[in-house]
């Protein structure tokens, strides 16, 4: 483990109002910061940083802790890189020590992961450049049939996989890498009769890099019409497909204003090669929220230019919603007469495809566009169709002057008088309002009774005791006298908590107080439970005053609700759970 001297040290050094800022934009609340949860998809700010408690916790999905928890959090990493990466960033070396070697060591070490991919990108390179005929065909496709440069090439670390089961995997075991590794990094594979072979064969290859620079993942493409089209490596250790995009290293250098996102890795590298630095493909699969998420980090606007044909279309209406979910600014632009901006391009330049971007429809004319196109304008019934569904897409947007101007723009399409709209488009707003203040109420509800209650799932067995725990444990983790008074007087002991979590939470505060260090939740519970205790602390943080009365109250029930560990609980609320849940059992049976 690393010592705590030196993660206490670099806590202290971490602002985490800074911190948050480099991820989440800011308003001052009061003594707090408010900003859009980077977390989960929202639209009015709940993500709340408390520079007081150097703390933060979102009231929406109930993620918050200190700033190794938001690490841990947003950057995907466990607890150990997490205090790496924030060390780096106060300027504080993380010295390990010998059992966080031993820690380490079971685990896979990335930087010998990326260093294989490095050396596996070197080889493919150089085979595109070896002057056998099928190196010199694999160069011909890049060239001739896609028709890339060689500084194109070069500038992507594009390459050739051999056909041959063993060479590959023969150079990488010269390196020192083992098949075992090798197989981990999903470069060779292994057959059931226990045979090792290459896992790209006869494929031209495009690495995958991350924005840090490192090669995560390839894609590889067969030169023909032969099936499969790309084999992608699959997740590894160092590899999410679902949270990276292809050349966000290099589109995050020019991709402020607005970001372009295209379907295939091709498309993407005729993009660059002819001027438009700023694209980015996702790897094979449909947009993810945590790819959306990751664009707002690099960009207020982005414009798809997914392929023309149906399928495309669909996925670029689906991207739509992720991206405008996450807050961005989206807008679609079709290709006209070709498949895809690759084929776009190569047939017209790239001043015409400018001018398509600079004509890309926004999300709103984009859908009166497809929702017009749907109906026979002429034939009165369908024309109230397609008003009551334009109606219904306008009022989605979340603000009053947006939904004019789209009103303003269907009243003059149509003919029809801006009020009676407006109108409409105002019931509509109002039922979606009460639609969504129902649901919010349900989710309340479900959440009181621990339906959906995945971090402490004992909470709806007995919420007014697992109230009285929470109160507790917030107060302890608050302030030291209370742990003083609670753990030297034994006032309660393990055996007064009914829900496993705070139970263990219970413990662990009390090992800390005992052998005199501070608590760090992070090294030993799940983001989520900091999370929860996070929240525990700060619903209680103004009870300065009555601190000690309340805690009092809380110690006194627990012990005695504890005593009577009846089946009906303490109220009627614990009564129609555990009944509930004793319906449940029995009909599990
Ligand atoms: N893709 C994939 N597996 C396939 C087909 C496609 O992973 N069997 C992914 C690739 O990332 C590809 C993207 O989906 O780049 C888009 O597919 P497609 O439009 O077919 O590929 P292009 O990149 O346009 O390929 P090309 O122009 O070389 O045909
Ligand atoms: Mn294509």
């Amino acid at each position: 483990m690393i010592s705590r001297d030196v993660v206490d040290e670099i806590l202290d050094r971490t602002n985490i109002e800074d911190l948050v800022s480099g991820y989440v934009s800011l308003k001052r609340a009061g003594s707090n910061l408010k900003g859009l949860c980077p977390f989960h998809s929202e639209k009015s700010p709940s993500f709340t940083v408390y520079p007081r408690d150097n703390s933060f916790y979102c009231f929406g999905c109930g993620i918050g802790g200190n700033a190794i928890t938001f690490v841990r959090q947003i950057e995907h990493m466990d607890y150990p890189d997490a205090v790496v990466y924030l060390g780096k960033r106060a300027g504080i070396t993380v010295v390990k020590d010998a059992a966080d070697d031993a820690y380490n060591a079971k685990k896979i070490d990335k930087s010998r992961f990326y260093k294989m991919n490095v050396d596996a990108a070197k080889y493919f390179h150089s085979c595109l450049f070896a002057k056998d005929p099928a190196a010199q065909n694999a160069l011909r496709y890049f060239t001739e049939a896609r028709g890339l440069s060689i500084a194109t090439i070069r500038h992507f670390g594009l390459g050739f996989a051999p056909d041959s089961f063993d060479a590959f995997g023969n150079h990488m075991r010269s390196l020192g890498y083992s098949y075992d590794e090798l197989v981990e990094g999903f470069l060779c594979g292994k057959s059931e009769r226990g045979k090792y072979y290459d896992a790209f064969r006869n494929r031209v290859m495009f690495p995958i890099i991350d924005v840090s620079g490192n090669v995560i993942a390839f894609g590889g493409r067969v030169m023909d019409d032969s099936k499969p089209k790309y084999k992608n490596s699959s997740d590894t250790p160092v590899f999410k497909k679902l949270r990276n995009l292809f050349a966000l290293n290099y589109a995050r250098h020019t991709c402020s204003e607005n970001l372009i996102l295209c379907e295939g890795y091709m498309d993407v590298i005729a993009l660059h090669a002819a001027g438009f630095t700023n694209a980015v493909a996702t790897l094979g699969t449909a947009i993810t929220s945590d790819q959306a998420r990751l664009m707002s980090r690099y960009t207020k606007r982005v414009i798809i230019t997914y392929d023309a044909d149906e399928a495309g279309q669909k996925a670029a209406v689906r991207a739509m919603g992720m991206l405008s979910e996450v807050g961005l600014e989206v807008s679609v632009l079709k290709i006209p007469d070709a498949k895809d901006p690759d084929e776009f391009i190569k047939k017209f330049g790239k001043d015409k495809f400018r001018l398509l971007i600079e004509n890309s429809r926004s999300k709103f004319e984009y859908n009166m566009e497809r929702i017009l196109s749907k109906y026979n304008l002429d034939a009165q019934q369908e024309r109230i169709n397609a008003l009551k569904e334009l109606v219904e897409f306008i009022s989605t947007f979340y603000s009053e002057v947006e939904r004019d101007v789209y009103i303003q723009a269907v009243s003059k399409q149509l003919n029809i008088p801006f009020a009676a709209l407006k109108n409409d488009v105002s019931s509509q707003v109002k039922k979606r309002q009460r639609r969504f203040l129902k649901e919010e109420n349900q989710k309340a509800i479900r959440q009181t009774q621990g339906f959906s209650d995945k971090v402490n799932p004992d909470f709806a067995k007995a919420p007014s005791v697992a109230k009285n725990e929470e109160t507790v444990i917030g107060l302890l983790s608050l302030f030291e006298n209370h742990q003083k008074k609670v753990f030297e007087g034994k006032l309660l002991t393990e055996n007064d908590f009914y829900t496993d979590l705070n139970r263990r939470i219970f413990i662990y505060l009390r090992d800390c107080y005992e052998s005199g260090i501070a608590p760090n939740l992070d090294e030993n519970f799940s983001t989520e439970e900091v999370g929860r205790v996070t929240k525990m602390k700060l619903a209680r943080m103004d009870l300065t005053e009555n601190g000690d009365a309340v805690l009092e109250e809380a110690i006194a029930s627990l012990k005695s609700s504890m005593q009577k560990k009846s089946a009906e609980g303490t109220s009627t609320m614990d009564a129609l759970t555990s009944l509930i849940e004793r319906m449940r059992n029995s009909t599990d049976n």
